[in-house]
């Protein structure tokens, strides 16, 4: 496509129904040569919150109707952006975004510390670095090609339904350290548009406890999917169950039809990144936000 530079790029904030647009292009966008950027699976795990408020959380500049870049206010602070593949090197664009993100009064970050997250090769990156915003803590992505089969998780894994979501739950919020993801919420992103391509795992030990659990989200065939939150029970940690719930994961990412497993964490999650290393996983170059404010 080639875009004309001279129309005005415009910013808005979708409503439910125009999520499932939003949601479609941001499938199209992931491919093997850019598989770390917003993903349909972090709308999915954002739609806890439930789909007018992923609405509200969602940004998107268009020029002449093209939709050229989504992002998604994932915390008050935290923003992820990504481009479609074409617009990566688009200078107005760039300009647009830079405007957009520095000035509170535009609507997508309030003033003071944030943060933005962006592909690495979009050239908004740079343009924000000479527009004054620094780098931040380092990220660790993580790429599990899916072209070969991955080693069955020594686990007894079960794709889950809303009968098990407490035993999922409870898992995920002993791994977190935090009461904060209820049942509630769990049901509540199932019911979302991105929940159509993921699965929820659980694994059990030998006395079928409940040990580890992953949810999974799919692109679509032949592109990246994504692991979105993985954990071990903070009583079941040190026995391999961390390294076989990501196994499980990339197996249910191949059935998915997923080029590869993907994921990213902090640098300073020294047991999460071994763990994903142990199943096979590969770490890609750290990336590090771009960040304003004291
Ligand atoms: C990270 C986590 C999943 C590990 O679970 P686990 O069941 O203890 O992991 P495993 O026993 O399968 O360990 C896998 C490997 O990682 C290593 N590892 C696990 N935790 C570690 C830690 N805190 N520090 C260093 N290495 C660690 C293990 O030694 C093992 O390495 P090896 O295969 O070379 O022996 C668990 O600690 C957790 O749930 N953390 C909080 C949630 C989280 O951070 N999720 C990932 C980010 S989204």
């Amino acid at each position: 496509v080639v875009w004309d530079q001279g129309v005005a790029v415009t910013l808005s904030t979708p409503d439910v129904a125009g999520l499932s647009d939003v949601l479609q292009a941001l499938r199209e966008w992931q491919t093997e040569a850019s598989p770390f950027q917003l993903h349909p699976g972090d709308l999915g795990w954002f739609w806890q919150f439930g789909a007018q408020a992923t609405a509200a959380a969602v940004r998107t500049w268009r020029r002449d109707g093209h939709l050229l870049a989504v992002g998604l206010v994932d915390s008050a602070t935290v923003f992820r952006l990504t481009t479609a593949p074409s617009a990566r090197l688009d200078q107005d664009l760039a300009q647009q975004l830079v405007q957009d993100l520095s000035d509170p009064g535009r609507g997508v970050l309030p003033a003071g510390k944030v943060a933005v997250e962006a592909p690495n090769d979009a050239v908004v990156q740079d343009r924000l670095l000479e527009a004054g915003w620094t780098v931040d803590e380092p990220w660790t992505p993580l790429h599990l090609d899916l072209s070969e089969p991955v080693d069955r998780p020594p686990l007894r894994i079960e794709v889950i339904g809303p009968e098990q979501a407490s035993a999922s739950t409870a898992v995920h919020r002993s791994s977190f350290g935090s009461p904060r993801f209820t049942d509630h919420l769990w049901h509540t992103m199932t019911t979302g548009l991105p929940y159509r391509d993921a699965r929820c795992l659980l694994g059990y030990d030998e006395e079928g406890t409940a040990v580890a659990e992953v949810t999974v989200w799919s692109a679509g065939p032949g592109r990246p999917g994504l692991l979105e939150p993985m954990g071990v029970h903070a009583d079941h940690r040190g026995r391999g169950y961390g390294r076989a719930i990501c196994l499980a994961a990339a197996a249910a990412l191949q059935d998915l039809g997923s080029s590869s497993a993907t994921v990213c964490t902090p640098s300073s999650n020294v047991g999460g990144i071994a763990t994903y290393e142990a199943a096979g996983y590969q770490r890609r170059p750290e990336r590090r936000d771009r960040a304003r404010g004291a």
